[in-house]
């Protein structure tokens, strides 16, 4: 089989994306009904966590072992790689050992790195530039609650960082619509965000006005991992980038809400609206479970069904 990562979200063309999205569906269902599916069994899983994580190391080490592999936890801290391993050693004695790998890192020049020398695929778990296992789970999430995505149009208001780069991708990949608004300094940068064009995004200077009829509004940390000595000074910049009750009030009445959590309440979104009506935040949280199982399933065995 040929090696194939999942580094950024265009590593995967539209139909591999959708024969993935089919095979969540169908591992969701087995999973809900409580039927064994081990297609991995004898199958290691390792992680590498150069960042703090809840739901990636949960989703992706329960995923694992629903599958019937298992996975490994390894971290700055107490490896070598936090003592300065090169990280195309480690690539090349982890995945002799290994099957499959995930890392959540910074700068994306390291996974990169690091799947140039490995034998086996190799999965972004976050890095600065980019959360792709993230975005997977979100559009699912959204086929999921509303149909297609295809023509829509989502609002990101905030930060433009590894999630909304990701988003804009996939508007790429899935042919919808962004909506962009970040404080000023903050803007997007379409290189550092992979993308071909800039034909399926568009820049607001008014939160408000960039989730106008939008279809979903999303939202993310205004600091993210990494960033945290910019935290006194991002609070002031990014104060009036808040999703609140009447931002959410201009967008389509039957608009999602998503966060891919962690989240501050009072900070980029209200209480009201992650705890609100439009929220499908615990959904989208779930979904990493399903939508990682079906992608490490893909990246080991190919198409199955
Ligand atoms: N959304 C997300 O990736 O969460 P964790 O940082 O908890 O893994
Ligand atoms: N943008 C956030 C996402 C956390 C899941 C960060 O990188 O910290």
């Amino acid at each position: 089989m040929q090696l194939k990562h999942f580094l950024q979200f265009k590593d995967l063309s539209r139909d591999e994306l959708d024969y993935v999205f089919a095979r969540t569906r169908w591992i969701k269902n087995e999973f809900k009904a409580y039927r064994r599916y081990w297609p991995l069994a004898d199958r290691t899983l390792v992680m590498i966590f150069e960042k703090a994580s809840t739901r990636t190391r949960l989703s992706f080490e329960a995923g694992m072992q629903q599958l019937g592999g298992s996975a490994i936890y390894l971290n700055t801290r107490d490896s070598q790689l936090g003592r300065g391993e090169p990280v195309e050693d480690a690539a090349q004695v982890i995945s002799r050992m290994s099957d499959v790998v995930m890392i959540r890192t910074f700068e994306q020049e390291i996974i990169e790195r690091f799947a140039g020398h490995s034998r086996v695929p190799v999965i972004n778990g976050l890095t600065n530039e980019y959360h792709p296992c993230q975005i997977l789970a979100d559009i699912y999430t959204y086929i999921e609650q509303r149909g297609s995505i295809r023509g829509k149009t989502l609002a990101w208001i905030g930060d433009s960082n590894n999630v909304c780069n990701t988003w804009l991708q996939a508007a790429e990949v899935f042919d919808f619509n962004v909506h962009v608004s970040t404080p000023p300094g903050y803007e997007v940068e379409p290189e550092r965000a992979g993308l071909y064009g800039t034909g399926h995004y568009e820049e607001f200077a008014d939160p408000m006005q960039a989730a106008q009829g939008a279809d979903l509004v999303t939202t993310d940390v205004w600091t993210s991992m990494g960033f945290e000595a910019e935290n006194e000074e991002r609070k002031r910049d990014f104060a009036d980038w808040q999703v609140d009750a009447e931002m959410m009030a201009v967008a389509k009445p039957d608009a999602l809400f998503m966060h891919c959590l962690p989240a501050h309440r009072g900070e980029e979104v209200a209480a009201e609206v992650i705890d609100g009506p439009h929220s499908v935040v615990w959904d989208e949280a779930e979904n990493r479970l399903h939508v990682q199982k079906a992608l490490l399933e893909y990246l080991l065995l190919g198409r199955v069904a």
